[in-house]
């Protein structure tokens, strides 16, 4: 007898093939002589229906055992032939003849009962959360979108390249960074002595990385194409629905190639993404328009058929300042674009996607090329409506002299970066790259709220549960 899943099963053709089923119990409901349990084993959105006939000659008084004390949550193993099904809903349903009743779950304790439950109780208990039709359907788009990643990368000549999660320089210059240290911090504290990190574990202050893009751009300068996939770090103290405190971060990096590359890039892999959420996330993707957000197939099939709208900052903040005053934060050239700014250009100018470009140097970080006005730089923000800001890059300066000059500008010490500052010593080119959180595309394609949701184990200010 095979063993499948139920993913598998519900392909299978209804030939009256016996066989095993294990999972977990969702649902059991009696008519009459007949008992219908529905099992999942989170292999697909669906699981299968286990129908139990009594008219058919009774089951042994074990499995009659079971089959009364089963409760959702409970784990079994339904053995019984695959037939048609009359239901609708379901083309194929178990006749079941045995039970094996493998791990139970009380009821009296059991935290998730048949009914629907708040995604902040989910939080609480999220080692538990994966077994809703809400976290496994998250979980399995995350899978399969995690999987595209390499894929669209893998296809265009980009190749992986780990980059290091511990490191001494802050990439972004924005200082919210997770020192890491093996000093005895009580100890210092009682002893009142100022701490000498050269005798910390790496010699130096040393932090968790908020990117992985300079490394990766050493690498851009060797093998062309790169792109990197990791989890990355920040110390902001933003509560909010789209900021954790630990994301994983897609960074692709590509020598010779200009702003105009990049933003092509950039709309490519999104769009490539989401058909592929579109084609292999069909029954996930179906409940969360269902359940979370009405109309999130139309919007997703809609950004594929359409070009993404190209604005500068410039331009972008004419925009804003012709509609002050539906604005909390009044827009002015030279402010970093408010989140109610990005909605506003996505929802009411764009109607969809928008790439950003050529943003005050002084927003943006030290990296970037300096545009002819010395005033602008080659950034590019990608702004999606409800989430704002996916995506963030630039082409980058590959001038040594304006690099330094500006690093020093910002109080940077050039000496520092200078294994960052030899690949614009040796064999500089233009060079672009960007960097998405994962979790803000999974957002975006599952319509879920809040970031908190869409990672197994959020880790966010105060929180760092499990
Ligand atoms: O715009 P950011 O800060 O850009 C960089 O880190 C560059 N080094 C990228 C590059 O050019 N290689 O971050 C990039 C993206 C943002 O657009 C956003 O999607 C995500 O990372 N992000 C966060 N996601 C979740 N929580 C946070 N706290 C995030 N901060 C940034
Ligand atoms: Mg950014």
């Amino acid at each position: 007898m095979t063993r499948p899943l139920i993913k598998e099963i519900l392909g299978f053709p209804p030939e009256s093939q016996d066989l095993a089923v294990q999972g977990w119990v969702r649902t059991k409901r009696e008519l009459k002589n007949l008992i219908f349990v529905e099992v999942y084993d989170g292999s697909s959105f669906d699981g299968i229906q286990c129908t139990f006939d009594r008219g058919n000659g009774g089951f042994s008084p074990s499995a009659e055992a079971t089959l009364t004390a089963l409760s959702t949550g409970c784990a079994i193993a339904v053995t019984g032939r695959l037939v048609p099904s009359p239901a609708s809903g379901q083309a194929v349903e178990i006749a079941a003849y045995g039970i094996e009743l493998i791990g139970d779950a009380p009821v009296e304790t059991y935290p998730l009962q048949k009914k629907r439950h708040s995604l902040e109780f989910l939080r609480e208990i999220a080692h538990l959360r994966a077994r809703t039709n809400t976290f496994g359907a998250v979980a399995r788009t995350r899978s399969r979108l995690a999987f595209g990643v390499h894929q669209f990368f893998q296809n265009r000549g980009f190749q992986y390249v780990h980059t290091p999660i511990i490191t001494a320089n802050d990439a972004e210059g924005a200082g919210a960074m997770f020192q890491v240290t093996t000093l005895d911090l009580d100890a210092l504290a009682v002893s009142g002595k100022v701490p000498d990190y050269q005798r910390d574990f790496f010699g130096k202050r040393s932090y968790l990385t908020v990117s992985g893009q300079l490394e990766a751009e050493t690498y851009a300068t060797a093998l062309s194409r790169v792109y990197t996939f990791g989890p990355t770090f920040r110390a902001e103290n933003s509560n909010t629905a789209r900021h954790l405190a630990e994301f994983w971060m897609i960074e692709p990096e590509a020598a010779f190639a200009d702003l105009e590359d990049n933003m092509r890039l950039a709309e490519d892999f999104l769009k490539f993404l989401f058909e592929i959420a579109l084609k292999d996330c069909a029954e996930d993707l179906a409940f969360f328009d269902a359940r979370i957000e009405k109309g999130i197939i139309a919007t997703l099939q809609s950004v594929l058929d359409s070009r993404f709208t190209h604005i500068t900052y410039t331009d972008a903040v004419k925009e804003l300042e012709k509609n002050t005053a539906v604005f909390e934060f009044k827009p002015f050239w030279g402010c970093d674009l408010q989140s109610e700014h990005e909605k506003f250009l996505t929802e009411k100018i764009a109607k969809g996607p928008v790439i950003v470009t050529d943003y005050p140097k002084e927003i943006k970080a030290f990296y970037m090329k300096l545009n002819a006005d010395e005033k602008t730089v080659r950034a590019m923000d990608v702004l999606v409506p409800r989430l704002g800001e996916i995506i963030g890059g630039s082409q980058r300066e590959e001038s040594l002299s304006r690099l330094e000059k500006r690093m020093l500008e910002l109080n940077m010490k050039p000496e520092d970066y200078g294994w960052y500052l030899d690949l614009r010593r040796y064999g500089t080119v233009p060079h672009s790259g960007f960097g998405m959180g994962f979790e803000r595309l999974i957002q975006y394609v599952t319509g879920m709220a809040n970031i908190r949701d869409v990672i197994p184990y959020p880790r966010a200010v105060g929180q760092a549960d499990f």
